[in-house]
Parts: structure tokens; C-alpha cells; sequence
């Protein structure tokens, strides 16, 4: 939500801001702006809409060079997405200006305190009451970092601030609570950003922000403290891409290059799981073999996407590891009274390492005193610097704003953590947890495989753009793949799209089914005979009924195939691994069938990515 882009160096600070704020763009849409200060005046730019407004009006009107600068773009929260509440914010006399992530819960406060004191605002959002407090203290002494570190501390919720002042003509400062924001490092120049795509093309060399810091950007250096103004200890970090990473590459959209990198990105993120002694490894796991035979239970936060991981990994865990595992929408877990306890493991699964929901609820079991679990694919980020253990994905940065590939490695990632749970607790032997691994192993090949058979796939996508709804089915690990096709057929195609347990669907919602409504079934393997049963008669239910069926099944399956108006096969796999091929085609479905209806299925309406307010 909102990206932040800062710069001090030797080029010009348009070109660098401009550039990265394009790189973030994925992390809000909404309106766009920068403040360049040169020849000890700042000069701001802004525009609703996307960035595309902005570079025009920079076109039409190129403010002074300078070699100080910063940028947004901006998911908005408080006041309408216009030119007025795009940002930077200035203070009464222009001489502050600033940039904001997050959403300053005490602002009605003071934005009350700073009108009775006489300051002018201009617009709607809780960012501009900084800009004000900022040119107070100001006043009170010190640079515009101490000035930042009093202001700070006056603020209440969830805030990444980016600031400069026409009095500290080499400063670029930035704060950090609960918000991304990392450093960029260079020669002779650094960066700050929400995200490293930002600057990668610059450096490669980052550093995470603690929580409650404040740092000062000079050309010749960075230096960090807490609220207070004391040192603080920072974390130095090498970025393992490069910059053709963060870019198109000549594909369309970067969803597109997003999917059809997935074998890679599955491939990578198993590499080196296998140690010397034939076991699994988990570098980063941080929790102690003995502490994981102590866990009696296993609770998974996440949202979205990566809650329907999620409900896939119950399966796994509870399947090889033999624990009890619930799956909780991260957004909803504090407000139940789930009952955790130093046995308790709780996994929280989050591409970004930012939403804020999924760290809420980390938080709240930390207190519990669970163990924590982050399954993450940001290096940097907060969620791994908030659990005792980490497992990292490897799929490279994902900046459509639908999730594929980090889904895919999600899946991977809990498939991993639950052999690992039932090598240390015995409950699998090295053999068959080495077997699987060797499974997993030859999944990039099948997913491969199922991307060199889309075509048929897209052109049902295409003459499917004029329905209004979509139905999605499945049974065990089927039924989360059902939910995730539905959610990105919504988020993309702007459709009623809804995901069922087939076995649900008698209790209700087959109500729903009428003349040609097109319904998908994801079919489980026929190695599963109790579930496979059980759907093709499911099939066979809502055909009699009209539906137009869409059935995704394994290859050579011919059991469906007289109840399938298309049928889409995949390659034969074990049933628990069966996402990993049968969510691919709902990707691409849901991707061109958006793309068929003309809309930007990198930047779909009202979404942004990382989504890190509450
Ligand atoms: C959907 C999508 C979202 C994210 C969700 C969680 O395609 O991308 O539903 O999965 O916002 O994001 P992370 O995984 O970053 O916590």
C-alpha cells in the first residue's frame, strides 16, 4: 500500500524518484507525486491517477534540477484519490514536505490541536497534520531529523514518513512503525523505498529498518536511531536479483511473466533442501528439532491467497505430521479467543512480510507465548524479523497485484515445513519424507507442462468474457484451489465468481445453478477413489441442471470426460501436491478472461499490493 521512494546522491532526483516510483507502482495507483529541492526551495508535482498523469504534467512543467528528491504512489485511506490529497504535503510556508504509508490513527487529534494553533491544511488526508507538526518542532531546534524523532513520537498507528526541509538542503529523512521502508545503499548516493524494486537497478545493497527508527540520508552516508535518538543496530543485506527481475521482460503484463516463471520460481525455492545426510533442512528455521516435538498444535495465519496455502497446508500437516491444524483469516484470529500456549506453533504465511493483518495476528500470538513460523518471500521484511523461524520462498519479486507465483511457493513452503514436522517428530521415516522431496522435486517439470497446454484454456477464458458469474468446485486440497481460482477470477475480471466444497453445494448453493452457468471442477486424482467418486457424481448433478462444466482433471482421466463440456487435463500427481498443477489453469483463466473484458490485471481497480494497514 503506497510506495515511497527517497533520494540523495549525484543524479538527478527525478529521473531516480520517477523511475523507482514506476517500479512500485504495484503498491497503489490511486494518485502520484514528487518533491525535488534544489537551489534551497522545494518544488512539489502531483496527479490522481496513475503515474503515466504524473510524468506528464512533469513533461508540461519539469521542476528545477536537484539531487534531492522523493516520491508516492498512493492507495488512499484518508480522502478521496484527487490531486489535492495526492502526495507530498507541505507546510504552511513550503519549506516541509512529506510522504506517507500507513495511516496515522490519532489525526483528527491533531489535526484539531494544529488548526486551533493557527496552521492552514489543504487537504483531507491524516499525512498533512505531519508536515504541520514537523514545521513546529522545527522551530524548537535541531535538523529534520531530530525534528522527525519528536514528531514520531506524538504519533499514534501505523506510519512509513519520508521528509525534506529547504533548511537541510543534503538531508532526506525517513521513520518507520509497523510500515515497510528499507535503505539502499550506494556510492556516493542512497536511497530509501518501500521496496528494494525501487533502487535495485542502482544498488543491490540494503539495509532493514528496525521497528521505530529514524534514519538520515546523506549522499556520503545513512545513519540510523530509534525514536529517542539513540544509535541503533542495523542489518546489513545483499539483494540475490537484479533488476531484470522487476521488469517485463518482454511479456505483456507482469502477471503473465509471473506465471510462466513458476517452474523456476518452485524449483528455486526446493533447491537445497536436502542436506549431505539425505534429510530435509530448513536453514532458517530457528525452532529447535526438540521444541517442534514438543508443538501439540499448529494454527496458520494468512490472508487472501496466501490463506488458501493456508488451508492447503492443513492437509499436508495434518497428513505427514499427525498435529491438529487450524487455518484462521489473519484478520480475523485476535478478535476469537484461540487458545495457544508455549506448545502451540503458529505459521503465519505472507508474500510481503507487510500485511498488516498477518503481523497483527503474530503479535497477538507472541503474547500468547506461541512459537511463530513465518513463511515469507520478502528478504527484509518484518514478518521474518517477528518470528522465532523463517522459511523463505524463492519466487524472485511477484509485482502484479494478484499473487501467482508466491502462491505456488507458499505451496512448496508448507509442503516442506510439514515433512520437516514429520522427519523431527517420526511420524514419516527418512525414506518416505526423502521419497516425497524427490516428488516435489519433479514439479517444476509438471508445471512446465501445464503451462505448454494453456492455449485451449485461454481461448475458453475468451469466450467466456460476456458471463456474469462463475462457479468454482472442489473436494479436499481441491476446495482451496476452487476458492483461489474464484478469488483471482474476482480480483481480476471484476465477475461474482465464489468458490464451494462440492459436497457443500447440495445445502444450498446449487440453487445457484441455472441454463449455461458456467461452473469449473477441479477433479482429484483417481489414486483418491473416495473423493474422485464423489465428484464426477457431483459433475453429473449439476449438469443435469444446466451448468456448463469446466472440468480440470488428471491426464487420461476418461471417467469425466461424458460430463465435461471442456475438459482441461493436468499431469498425473500425488493428491496433496495436486494444487501445484491445478491452479495454473485458473491463473491464466482468470488472467486473459481480464484481459479479454480490457482491463489491467497487473493493477486491478481498488487493489494494491501489500496491503499494510488493518
Ligand atoms: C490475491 C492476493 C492477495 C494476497 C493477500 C496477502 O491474488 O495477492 O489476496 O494474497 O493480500 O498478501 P501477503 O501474502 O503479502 O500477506
Amino acid at each position: 500500500m503506497c510506495g515511497i521512494v527517497g533520494y540523495v546522491g549525484g543524479r538527478p532526483a527525478l529521473d531516480v524518484v520517477v523511475d523507482g516510483l514506476a517500479r512500485l507502482e504495484y503498491r497503489g495507483y490511486d494518485s502520484a507525486g514528487v518533491a525535488i529541492l534544489a537551489e534551497g526551495a522545494l518544488t512539489t508535482a502531483k496527479r490522481a491517477g496513475k503515474l503515466v498523469n504524473l510524468r506528464e504534467a512533469l513533461a508540461e512543467e519539469p521542476p528545477p534540477a536537484g539531487t534531492l528528491g522523493m516520491g508516492h504512489t498512493r492507495w488512499a485511506t484518508h480522502g478521496a484519490p484527487n490531486d489535492r490529497n495526492a502526495h507530498p504535503h507541505v507546510d504552511c510556508s513550503g519549506t516541509v514536505a512529506v510522504i506517507h504509508n500507513g495511516i496515522i490513527e490519532n489525526f483528527a487529534a491533531l489535526r484539531s490541536e494544529l488548526e486551533e494553533a493557527g496552521h492552514k491544511l489543504g487537504s483531507d488526508t491524516d499525512t498533512e497534520a505531519v508536515a504541520h507538526l514537523l514545521e513546529d518542532e522545527l522551530k524548537a531546534g535541531g535538523n529534520l531529523a531530530d525534528a522527525m524523532r519528536r514528531v514520531c513520537r506524538r504519533l499514534e498507528g501505523a506510519f512509513t514518513l519520508v521528509a525534506m526541509h529547504t533548511g537541510d538542503p543534503d538531508l532526506v529523512v525517513g521513520a518507520r512503525r509497523n510500515s515497510p521502508l528499507v535503505v539502499g545503499v550506494g556510492d556516493g548516493e542512497n536511497f530509501l523505498a518501500s521496496d528494494v524494486a525501487a533502487f535495485i537497478e542502482h544498488t543491490r545493497d540494503a539495509i532493514e529498518l528496525g521497528q521505530d527508527q529514524v534514519v538520515e540520508l546523506r549522499a556520503g552516508g545513512v545513519a540510523v536511531t530509534d525514536f529517542e535518538g539513540r544509535p541503533a543496530e542495523v542489518k546489513e543485506y545483499h539483494v540475490d536479483w537484479d533488476v531484470s527481475a522487476a521488469e517485463k521482460g518482454g511479456y505483456d503484463y507482469f502477471m503473465l511473466k509471473e506465471i510462466a516463471e513458476q517452474p523456476r520460481a518452485v524449483a528455486d525455492t526446493l533447491l537445497g533442501r536436502i542436506g549431505t545426510d539425505g534429510r530435509l533442512t530448513l536453514d532458517e528455521m530457528r525452532i529447535s528439532d526438540q521444541e517442534l516435538r514438543e508443538v501439540d498444535k499448529i494454527i496458520i495465519v494468512a490472508c487472501g491467497t496466501s490463506y488458501h496455502a493456508g488451508l492447503i497446508a492443513k492437509y499436508a500437516i495434518e497428513h505427514w505430521a499427525g498435529l491438529p491444524c487450524e487455518v484462521e483469516l489473519a484478520s480475523e484470529f485476535r478478535y476469537r479467543d484461540a487458545i495457544l500456549s508455549p506448545t502451540t506453533l503458529v505459521i503465519a504465511i505472507s508474500q510481503s512480510g507487510e500485511t498488516m493483518d498477518a503481523l497483527m495476528a503474530v503479535r497477538h500470538a507472541r503474547e500468547q507465548k506461541a512459537k511463530l513460523l513465518g513463511i515469507c518471500n520478502v528478504n527484509g521484511s518484518t514478518l521474518p524479523r517477528e518470528c522465532d523461524g523463517v522459511l523463505y520462498t524463492h519466487a524472485g519479486p511477484e509485482i502484479a497485484v494478484a499473487s501467482t507465483k508466491a502462491f505456488l511457493t507458499q505451496l512448496v513452503a508448507v509442503y516442506l515445513i510439514a515433512l520437516y514436522l514429520a522427519q523431527v517428530r517420526g511420524t514419516k521415516w527418512g525414506d518416505e519424507v526423502f521419497a516425497m522431496v524427490q516428488l516435489l522435486d519433479g514439479m517444476p517439470e509438471k508445471v512446465d507442462k501445464v503451462l505448454e497446454t494453456m492455449e485451449p484454456v485461454r481461448e475458453l477464458a475468451r469466450s467466456l468474457a460476456g458471463e456474469r458469474c462463475v462457479l468454482f468446485l472442489g473436494r479436499h486440497v481441491g476446495f482451496p484451489v476452487a476458492l483461489e481460482g474464484a478469488l483471482k477470477l474476482k480480483e481480476l475480471a471484476y465477475m461474482h465468481a465464489e468458490g464451494f466444497a462440492a459436497g457443500e453445494l447440495k445445502h444450498g448453493p446449487i440453487a445457484l445453478i441455472e441454463e449455461g452457468l458456467p461452473v469449473v471442477v477441479v477433479v482429484p486424482p483417481r489414486a483418491r477413489a473416495v473423493l474422485h467418486d464423489k465428484i464426477v457424481s457431483n459433475i453429473q448433478e449439476i449438469r443435469a441442471r444446466g451448468a456448463r462444466t469446466i472440468v480440470i482433471a488428471e491426464e487420461g482421466d476418461a471417467s469425466v470426460e461424458p460430463y465435461a463440456d471442456t475438459l482441461i487435463s493436468v499431469p498425473a500427481v500425488p493428491t496433496l501436491l495436486q494444487p501445484l498443477v491445478t491452479t495454473v489453469p485458473l491463473q491464466v483463466f482468470a488472467c486473459e478472461l481480464a484481459t479479454a473484458k480490457g482491463h489491467d490485471v497487473d493493477q486491478p481497480r481498488n487493489l494494491a499490493k501489500s496491503v499494510t494497514v488493518e
